[in-house]
């Protein structure tokens, strides 16, 4: 089948493009305004931008009557977000926290979920989630769409701290995944959690490109410095 979103029809019963774009991670976002009340929503489209230094990403649409999203404004009025991994354990208080309620409506205690204080931002971490990012806001690009809703704007921010339960991470220093079972958004009403992985390394030894790879600045930094140091350049 074909079709072109906005000029002709699908023809299925659902629309199916949210399943195409499949699994989405879920950015578990808390934030507070400035009154210092607290708000906490999943958003599907979310994902980290950069790693060095490490940036993420959540687009908010607006809400069913053409309002922008608490958490877009509470991120740009106060300056700070955080995000909490959603985990298998936690999919229920995920659900619930998503419901479309007035800004004075605490999501933490409409979920049942435990705060923790940041470290370095106001916005309250979810105590039984294994992984947090605490965010300071960098800018907002919005996008113009149809109807109340169609309207999105896309929040960036700047990860200034990581916190990872001790318990998550392995007897290598890894994340263990597999014991956390993220969450993340398929099509329609569905999820998937993640319970398989495979690994892959990309041919060649190129210590940089597997470095941005793995993500990990201090390689990728490392890598480049040699790299100058043996053509006689100087390292970015
Ligand atoms: C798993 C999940 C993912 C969601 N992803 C998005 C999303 O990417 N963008 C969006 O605008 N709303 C998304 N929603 C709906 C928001 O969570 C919902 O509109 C929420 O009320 C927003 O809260 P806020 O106004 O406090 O920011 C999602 C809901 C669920 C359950």
């Amino acid at each position: 089948m074909f079709y072109e979103p906005g000029k002709t029809a699908h023809g299925l019963p659902h629309d199916p493009f949210k399943s195409c774009v499949i699994p989405r991670p879920i950015g578990w976002i808390s934030t507070v305004d400035g009154e210092g009340r607290h708000n906490l929503a999943p958003f599907s489209q979310f994902q980290n931008v950069t790693f060095d230094p490490p940036i993420v990403l959540f687009c908010a649409n607006q809400d069913s009557s053409g309002r922008r999203k608490d958490s877009v404004r509470n991120a740009e009025q106060t300056g700070e977000f955080v995000w909490n991994m959603a985990t298998w354990d936690l999919r229920e208080a995920v659900n619930i926290s998503a419901q479309e309620v007035p800004a004075d409506v605490d999501e933490f205690e409409l979920a049942g979920l435990e705060k923790a204080p940041s470290r370095l931002v106001k916005p309250m971490r979810v105590k039984a989630s294994p992984i947090h990012f605490e965010c300071v806001y960098l800018n907002t690009l919005r996008f113009p769409g149809n109807g109340k809703m169609g309207s999105a704007d896309v929040v960036f921010g700047r990860v200034v701290a990581v916190h990872i339960a001790d318990e998550v991470l392995d007897a290598r220093g890894l994340v263990d995944v597999l014991k956390i079972r993220p969450i993340a958004r398929m099509g329609y009403y569905d999820y998937t959690s993640v319970d398989s992985q495979f690994s892959m390394v990309i041919p060649g030894n190129q210590s940089a490109l597997l470095g941005g790879l793995e993500g990990s600045a201090d390689k990728v930094q490392r890598a480049t410095a040699a790299e100058a140091a043996v053509t006689g350049g100087s390292a970015p």
